[in-house]
């Protein structure tokens, strides 16, 4: 059974924002240099020794108002659905309470476990409730392309979709004192059965991770 609806490879839709932003930005940035340089031309002194007065044009201006327009909100729209993807919390999510402090993560179950490394199963929506127990941390998962400031008075939610076996960095990333580039961890997608079987079990050991047959990211 697909737990994990297609739509919702957040990573690849972050990406995709991201490379629509930047190639309408070179585009931009071409059409503005060329029509600078066009102009220094046309009007330099030796061409143009008098001045034009140019009171306006009324069709230009709409048109590179409506332009521009249209193009931040399609930025806007797109960045907006990749952002609902991980702000909206499906029912089959299983919580995980995560949390920051002067410098590490912790994680609790809600069954009562708790680990310093984030163990989730595979295809498996994750509903990180993510909370500081002091100063603002950042709980970020670079391969998922997802962040959340941990905030010590709120619990704020993020959805994290492991499609994949393996192991993930998690990293802080709001400056939170002497040891800030120290505050990290690794989140490991486990095949569900194997999760099961540790979140289930009362003893106090990690599970077993058999390294050669996940797939390590960054
Ligand atoms: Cu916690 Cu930086």
């Amino acid at each position: 059974m697909r737990l994990l609806p297609y739509a919702l490879n957040h990573a690849q839709a972050v990406d995709d924002v991201m490379r629509f932003i930047v190639i309408c930005s070179l585009i931009l940035f071409t059409i503005v240099i060329a029509a600078m340089v066009f102009f220094v031309f046309k009007y330099n002194h030796k061409r143009n020794p008098r001045a034009t007065s140019i009171p306006g044009n009324v069709p230009l201006e709409i048109f590179w108002t409506v332009i521009p327009t249209v193009l931040v909100l399609a930025m806007f729209y797109a960045g907006w659905e990749a952002y609902l993807q991980i702000r909206t919390v499906p029912k089959n999510a299983m919580p995980v309470k995560v949390f920051a402090r002067q410098w590490s993560f912790s994680f609790e179950y809600m069954n009562g476990k708790r680990c310093d490394t984030l163990y989730v199963p595979k295809g498996r929506p994750i509903d990180c409730l993510i909370k500081s127990l002091d100063v603002i941390h950042s709980f970020y998962l670079p391969a998922f392309r997802e962040k959340q400031d941990a905030l010590p008075d709120r619990v704020r939610h993020m959805v994290v979709y492991p499609e994949h076996l393996g192991v993930f960095d998690v990293v802080c990333t709001q400056y939170c004192g002497l040891d800030h580039a120290l505050m990290k961890t690794k989140m490991i997608v486990l095949p569900d059965t194997t999760f099961d079987r540790w979140i289930n079990s009362s003893s106090t050991a990690e599970p077993k991770v058999a390294l050669g047959d996940s797939t390590t990211y960054f």
